[in-house]
């Protein structure tokens, strides 16, 4: 099992008109949900991706996409602004959940946690079980949450000096371990 979880500041909490973009940079998540839950032609069933919204107007919400139960779902913007849109209306999808939840007390629940950062520890030394990722938005992890994530025993992991997008990190993450046979 892999779990990705991105903190998304400005995400919006409640349904939207028009793009994904325009409802607080939801398109961050709908690339990262990409990014987590496909590969060519098939869903990753070993994944859950999560997401923290902190936009307006009823934060926070918690967004968690299941890959174990993930049904009816293609890989376009459409797809996905249609689905967020729903769920964040109440409507059910299969393996799309929403509920008031912040980002501090879901992460006391994990075991095995890694954040994300440049700064952290060239990820091609480490192995891994069964990892939870926190990586964060177009603007990064709050620093306080993201000490202490690391206070409470996380790990910092890197993919080297570079910054990339949120979703690009998913992809390479994803690639690694499906390297190493995680
Ligand atoms: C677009 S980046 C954030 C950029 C933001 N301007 C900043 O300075 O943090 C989004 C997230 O991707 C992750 N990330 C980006 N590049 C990384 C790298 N080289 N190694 C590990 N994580 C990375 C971090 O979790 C970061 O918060």
């Amino acid at each position: 099992m892999r779990r990705f979880i991105l903190y998304s500041r400005t995400g919006e909490t409640a349904p939207f008109i028009g793009t994904l973009r325009n409802a607080g940079r939801l398109d961050i998540v709908y690339q990262c949900i990409l990014m987590s839950m496909f590969a060519s032609h098939a869903i990753r069933r070993d994944v859950e991706f999560h997401a923290f919204l902190y936009g307006r107007p009823n934060p926070p919400i918690h967004l968690t996409i299941d890959g174990g139960r993930l049904y009816d779902v293609r890989v376009d913007e459409e797809t996905w602004r249609k689905i967020l849109n729903e769920t964040l209306s109440g409507a059910p999808h299969e393996g799309v959940g929403v509920k008031k939840e912040g980002i501090e007390p879901y992460a006391k629940s994990l075991d095995e946690v890694y954040v994300l950062n440049e700064n952290g520890e060239d990820i091609e030394r480490l192995n891994f079980k069964s990892p939870s990722f926190f990586l964060g938005d177009h603007v990064g992890l709050p620093n306080k949450f993201e000490k202490s994530l690391i206070a409470k025993g996380a790990k910092s992991v890197s993919l080297g000096k570079n910054k990339y997008l949120a979703s690009s990190t998913i992809d390479i993450v994803n690639y690694l371990l499906d390297r190493k046979g995680v």
